[in-house]
């Protein structure tokens, strides 16, 4: 038993040690236009985390992919460890109801707390530029990290693929995002 715990417990330690030194030597800035063919690149390779077919994730490239202009026209944030972009977001900005329309982290990057920061920047950018709510078409293996961070589920649209025909989409949302980020923050 004592040689179980003594094997789990630094091994969880490491982990969430890694995962703070992460964190503090992580900043978030603005993208650059010239970034957005990296940025595509990053989109792809996240969304291969979920082992998608290749079939699959080729259908969905040109619609992932992220151009000058939306950099251009749209707030996009890059999360920089080193000299590495390592996630993003990006918003498509209405009157009230914003769009988080991208948010990626590398895979060799998950899980050290890199999506929810990023994730917490998009609220706040957000709400200073009055949003009341920020709405997300979510794949449907992120809904886990979107409902831990906060957002509520509104409901569900079907998006079939090969081999999985009743894959659905969850369309999630974060009602008034100060809100949103203070509960997050109690939890
Ligand atoms: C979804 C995504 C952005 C999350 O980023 P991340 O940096 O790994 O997330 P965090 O480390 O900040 O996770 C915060 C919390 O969310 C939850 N969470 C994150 N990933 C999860 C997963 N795969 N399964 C279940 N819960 C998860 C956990 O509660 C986690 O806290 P913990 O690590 O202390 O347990 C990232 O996995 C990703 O880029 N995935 C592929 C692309 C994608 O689907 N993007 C969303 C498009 S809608």
């Amino acid at each position: 038993m004592s040689l179980i715990v003594g094997r789990v417990w630094p091994r969880h330690r490491r982990r969430w040690q890694s995962a703070h030194i992460v964190r503090s030597r992580m900043n978030i800035r603005p993208a650059v236009e010239s970034e957005a063919a990296a940025l595509s690149v990053l989109v792809m390779r996240a969304k291969a985390h979920w082992k998608y077919s290749t079939e699959a994730l080729e259908q969905w490239r040109s619609e992932l992919a992220v151009s000058p202009a939306n950099v251009r026209e749209r707030p996009t944030f890059v999360a920089v460890v080193g000299a590495e972009i390592v996630g993003f977001y990006s918003l498509r900005t209405s009157r009230l109801a914003w769009e988080l329309d991208n948010l990626w982290v590398l895979p060799k990057f998950m899980r050290q707390g890199i999506g929810r920061a990023l994730l917490r920047h998009a609220l706040a950018t957000a709400a200073r530029g009055g949003a009341n709510e920020i709405t997300v078409d979510a794949d449907p293996n992120a809904e886990s990290f979107y409902l831990a961070c906060g957002a509520i589920r509104r409901g569900e649209v079907p998006a079939p693929i090969p081999g999985q025909p009743d894959r659905v989409r969850p369309q999630l949302a974060f009602v008034q995002p100060n809100n949103a980020l203070e509960s997050d923050r109690a939890s």
